[in-house]
């Protein structure tokens, strides 16, 4: 899960899937660097925190093309970033491991999850409500029973 700063969007996704699945490895990161080291945002741990998901163990960290090779699957959360990962890609293998998180609800549209920081509370629900769907769909997909 891939966000800008890895402290609002991608950490409550990471939280939400991991809540969801039991065999699958989550994590996530930012491109950015500009927070490593930091916990998520505490509007993301209070969202989450009210649906009983754990945020508060996590530590912001930068993508790095590493992350290419440790996973399967690569979820950015809106449009820059999705260019930006590309952009660090080494091959078509690479390429084709990175997907916008939305198109698994709305296939092929490209939406992004608006970044939340400079906005109000509401905007942590709105995306909450897109991260769980997102979610349902990729642990029905990826789960092995
Ligand atoms: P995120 O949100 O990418 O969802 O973690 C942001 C966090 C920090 C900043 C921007 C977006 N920032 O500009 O510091």
């Amino acid at each position: 899960m891939v966000c800008l700063g890895n402290i609002c969007r991608s950490p409550l996704a990471e939280g939400i899937l991991k809540s969801k699945t039991k065999n699958l490895e989550v994590d996530s990161a930012g491109t950015a660097g500009y927070h490593i080291g930091k916990q998520p945002d505490i509007r993301s741990i209070d969202i989450a925190k009210k649906h009983d998901i754990n945020l508060t163990s996590q530590r912001a960290r930068q993508f790095s093309t590493r992350d290419f090779d440790d996973f399967d699957k690569i979820y950015a959360m809106d449009n820059d970033n999705y260019s930006k990962i590309i952009s660090l890609a080494r091959s078509q293998k690479d390429m084709d491991k990175v997907d916008l998180i939305l198109n698994e609800i709305y296939p092929k549209e490209y939406k992004s999850v608006p970044d939340p920081y400079y906005g109000g509370d509401e905007g942590f629900q709105n995306i909450y409500n897109l991260l769980e769907v997102s979610c349902e769909v990729i642990a029905k997909k990826y789960e092995t029973r």
